[in-house]
C-alpha cells in the first residue's frame, strides 16, 4: 500500500488545474454509446473509475478510441448495436458505473451481471434494482438483489413513476437511460434536487427532457444522435485545493474551467459563509455545463467560522463532507453537519473514517447518526492515519496534512487514482512550492 508523507505548509498563491470532471466523463462514454454517430470526448478523466466505465462498455460492444489530439473517440450504433457480454461486467470502485450501467442494461434484450471490488459489493444498490424491477427488468443478486454480483435480464422495459427515498443522481439517472430504452414515459421525482448532468446531457444529445423543479419526466424511445462533448475540470477534485486555500492563511487558489453546475457547488457556498473569499471569474457555459474560473482566499482575518450544513444542501456538496470537516476542524466554532447519513454507503462509512482519522489528529469530532459535530478552534497535529482504500478519504487527509503541526502520513494513498490520478503532483505544488500546473 502507497504511504503518502505530508508535511505541513504555509499559504501558497497560484493557479492549478484539475483534471476532467468524473461524473461526466462516465455519462459522456456511455451516452455516446448509446447515441448514433461518433461523440468525441475531450478532457476526459483518465482515472480508475472512468476506465471502468469504459472496460464495461468495451465488453458490451462499443468501439471506443482516441484521437491524435487525446479526444476519446465513441463510435455509437444506437442501443441495438450493443451486445451481451460475455463475461462479466467489472464496474471496480464506481458506484456511478454500476448504477448507471445497470439503467441501460435493464433496457437491452440481454443478459449481463455486474459486479466490483469488495467496496462497491457493499453498497446499496436496491435503490436502483427496486425500480429497475417494477419497470420489468429481471435482477438477481446477493441479498436478495440488493448488492453486487448483479445478474439482469434486460429488455421489454415499460416507463415508470419514481419517487426514490434518497436523494442521488445516480438513482435518477439509472431511472432515466432505462426509461430512455423503455415504452412510454419515465418521471422521476426526487426528495432534493441533486446534480443535473444526466439531464443537460441528454438535451445536448437532441433528447427531450421535462424539468420541473426536483421532477424529470422522459419518453422512452428517442433517438440520441452523437456530439462533442467537453469535459470541464472536475470541482469536486479542485475541492481539496480549494479548500487547503481557505485555511491556509495567505493563500489565494486559482482553479480555471472547472465545473460550476448548481448541484454541485454547496461546498463554495459554505466556504463563503465560513468567511473565505470565494470567485466565480468568466462564467461560461461549455458543452451544457456552467463553466467558471474558481478563487478562493483564505479569510484576511485568517479565521473561519463554523457553519450549519443540513438538507438541500446535502446533496449539493455530497462528495465534499470529508475535505469540510478538515476545514471546519480548522475554523472558530462548531460545525454541525446533518441530513447526511447516506454518507455512510460510499466507497467507505465516509462519516465514520472522517471522525476516527481527524481525531487521530487531534480534531475534537463527534460521530454522529447522520452527521458530524466538528469543534473548531484547535490546531490539527500530524498522525499516522488510513484512506480505508477510499480516493476522497486520502485527500481529505492530506489536506488536513498540510494545516497540521508534523508529518502526517497517510496509507491507502494509492485509492486517489481512482478519480484524480495526478492528485499527489498538484499537492506538491503546495509543498514542494512549485507552481506547475497540474493537468
Ligand atoms: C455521482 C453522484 C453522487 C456522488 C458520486 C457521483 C454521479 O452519488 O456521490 O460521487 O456521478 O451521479 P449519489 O448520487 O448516489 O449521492
Amino acid at each position: 500500500m502507497a504511504e503518502l508523507r505530508v508535511r505541513p505548509s504555509g499559504g501558497w498563491q497560484g493557479t492549478l488545474r484539475v483534471p476532467g470532471d468524473k461524473s461526466i466523463s462516465h455519462r459522456a462514454l456511455m451516452l455516446g454509446a448509446l447515441a448514433h454517430g461518433t461523440t468525441r470526448v475531450r478532457n476526459w478523466l483518465p482515472a480508475g473509475d472512468c476506465w471502468s466505465t469504459r472496460r464495461c462498455l468495451l465488453a458490451l460492444g462499443v468501439s471506443i478510441g482516441e484521437d491524435p489530439d487525446g479526444a476519446v473517440v465513441v463510435e455509437g450504433g444506437g442501443p441495438e448495436a450493443l451486445r451481451e457480454p460475455d463475461g462479466i461486467l467489472d464496474c471496480g470502485n464506481a458506484g456511478t458505473a454500476m448504477r448507471l450501467l445497470l439503467g441501460i442494461v435493464a433496457g437491452l434484450p440481454h443478459f449481463a451481471v455486474l459486479d466490483g471490488d469488495s467496496s462497491l459489493r457493499r453498497r446499496p444498490m436496491r435503490r436502483v434494482t427496486e425500480p429497475l424491477t417494477r419497470m420489468g427488468a429481471r435482477v438477481d443478486g446477493r441479498q436478495g438483489g440488493a448488492t453486487a454480483p448483479l445478474a439482469v435480464r434486460g429488455g421489454g422495459l415499460q416507463g415508470i413513476r419514481w419517487r426514490p427515498e434518497v436523494a442521488s443522481a445516480q438513482v435518477k439517472s439509472s431511472i432515466l437511460l432505462a426509461g430512455l430504452l423503455a415504452e412510454g414515459e419515465t418521471v422521476v421525482e426526487e426528495p432534493a434536487a441533486t446534480r443535473d448532468h444526466t439531464e443537460r446531457m441528454l438535451r445536448g444529445f437532441g433528447a427531450r427532457v421535462q424539468v420541473e423543479g426536483t421532477r424529470v419526466a422522459l419518453a422512452g424511445g428517442q433517438r440520441l444522435a452523437a456530439r462533442d462533448v467537453d469535459v470541464p475540470g472536475d470541482l469536486s477534485a479542485a475541492a481539496f485545493f480549494l479548500g487547503a486555500a481557505a485555511i491556509l492563511p495567505g493563500s489565494r487558489v486559482t482553479v480555471p474551467a472547472v465545473g460550476v453546475n448548481p448541484g454541485r457547488t454547496g461546498f463554495l457556498d459554505v466556504l463563503a459563509e465560513m468567511g473565505a473569499e470565494v470567485v466565480l471569474a468568466a462564467q461560461r457555459d461549455v458543452a451544457g455545463e456552467p463553466v467558471a474560473d474558481v478563487t478562493v482566499a483564505a479569510p484576511a482575518s485568517g479565521r473561519l467560522r463554523g457553519v450549519r450544513v443540513a438538507g438541500a444542501l446535502v446533496p449539493r456538496l455530497v462528495d465534499e463532507v470529508p475535505i469540510l470537516a478538515v476545514v471546519a476542524a480548522c475554523a472558530d466554532g462548531d460545525t454541525v453537519v446533518a441530513d447526511a447519513g447516506d454518507l455512510r454507503t460510499k466507497e467507505s462509512d465516509r462519516l465514520h473514517e472522517t471522525a476516527v482519522h481527524l481525531a487521530r489528529m487531534g480534531a475534537q469530532i463527534e460521530e454522529r447518526p447522520d452527521g458530524l459535530k466538528i469543534r473548531g478552534g484547535g490546531r490539527l497535529t500530524g498522525a499516522e492515519v488510513d484512506s480505508a482504500g477510499d480516493h476522497r478519504m486520502a485527500m481529505a487527509l492530506a489536506v488536513a496534512g498540510l494545516a497540521a503541526r508534523g508529518e502526517t502520513v497517510i496509507s491507502g494513498a494509492e485509492s486517489v487514482a481512482i478519480s484524480f490520478p495526478e492528485f499527489t503532483r498538484a499537492l506538491a505544488a503546495f509543498t514542494g512550492g512549485t507552481h506547475a500546473p497540474v493537468v
